[in-house]
């Protein structure tokens, strides 16, 4: 066995129908795991990525959540263990990005949906998945995709910013808890990658090349290579890393307090 084969694992990745999160699933799946994606509203794109999975020749099952919703999370869950089994691998992938509104400006029902999907979701699905993974005796991972934001920030960004470093001090809470238990909590921090969530970049070569220019390896990431740290987190190699946040950026977070 390869020291990355995932070979008998069960994952589940939320936002699993799309960017980060189906990048993540593709690449769980290619490393011998079974995978429950969890979509948002995509039903399509969620059966997709779930495709892909059983393509491989490995278990797979689409579940409909809203991840900042208790009653979602832990009815999503429940049909995973049915459908799959108890699962030993989490990726949060689930996201909404920034709203650009300054803070004096911002209403609470906007500071609620970010705090709520890309903090609150963490929580409850990593709370559901330890609390039904302790029981089995089994080890296990939790990866939680934040941001350079986390610790990077930008006027605007108070929402989104807020919320992934309070995911990023989530992870290494966890992971201190559960350390007894053999499962590992850990964080990836990407910076600017392909994704829906830089749609704009994607359809627009030269406001690409805008942004890009500001990357020091000269061009944004893509699902794969945040896919390639999560399975490596993952895996047997990955095992004694727990409480990490590993930066994936192209070296975009070294360039602040350059130039002047
Ligand atoms: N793309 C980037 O440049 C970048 C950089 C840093 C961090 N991230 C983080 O990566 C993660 C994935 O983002 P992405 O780039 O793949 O963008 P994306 O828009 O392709 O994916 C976001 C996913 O989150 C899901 N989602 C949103 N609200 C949800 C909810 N309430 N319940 C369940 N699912 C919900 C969406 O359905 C989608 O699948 C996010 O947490 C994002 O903050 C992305």
């Amino acid at each position: 066995m390869s020291e990355r084969s995932l070979i008998d694992r069960i994952a589940v990745v939320t936002g699993g129908e799309s960017g980060i999160g189906a990048g993540c699933v593709a690449g769980l799946a290619a490393a011998g795991a079974d995978v429950a994606v969890i979509y948002h509203q995509d039903k399509d794109a969620g059966e997709a990525s779930a495709g892909a999975v059983k393509l491989l020749g490995r278990k797979a099952v689409a579940v409909q959540a809203d991840v900042g919703s208790e009653a979602d999370v832990e009815a999503a869950f429940d049909r995973i263990a049915d459908a799959i089994g108890i699962p030993d691998i989490l990726v949060n992938s689930a996201g909404l990005n920034m709203s650009g509104v300054p803070v004096a400006k911002m209403s609470l029902e906007q500071w609620e949906r970010i705090v709520r999907t890309d903090l609150t979701g963490s929580f409850l699905t990593s709370r559901r998945f330890v609390r039904e993974l302790e029981p089995t005796g089994r080890p296990g991972t939790i990866v939680n995709i934040t941001s350079i934001h986390a610790s990077v920030m930008r006027p605007g960004g108070a929402d989104y910013d807020a919320a992934k470093g309070g995911q990023w001090n989530l992870t290494r809470t966890m992971a201190l808890e559960t350390a007894k238990l053999g499962i590992t909590v850990n964080a990836i921090a990407p910076g600017m990658i392909l994704t829906p969530m830089n749609q704009k970049a994607l359809d627009d070569p030269e406001y690409r090349r805008s942004l890009e220019q500001n990357i020091p390896l000269g061009r944004a990431g893509t699902p794969d290579e945040i896919a390639g740290l999560a399975v490596f987190l993952a895996s047997p190699a990955g095992a004694y890393i727990t409480g990490s946040t590993i930066t994936i950026d192209g070296g975009l977070s070294l360039v602040l307090g350059q130039g002047a």
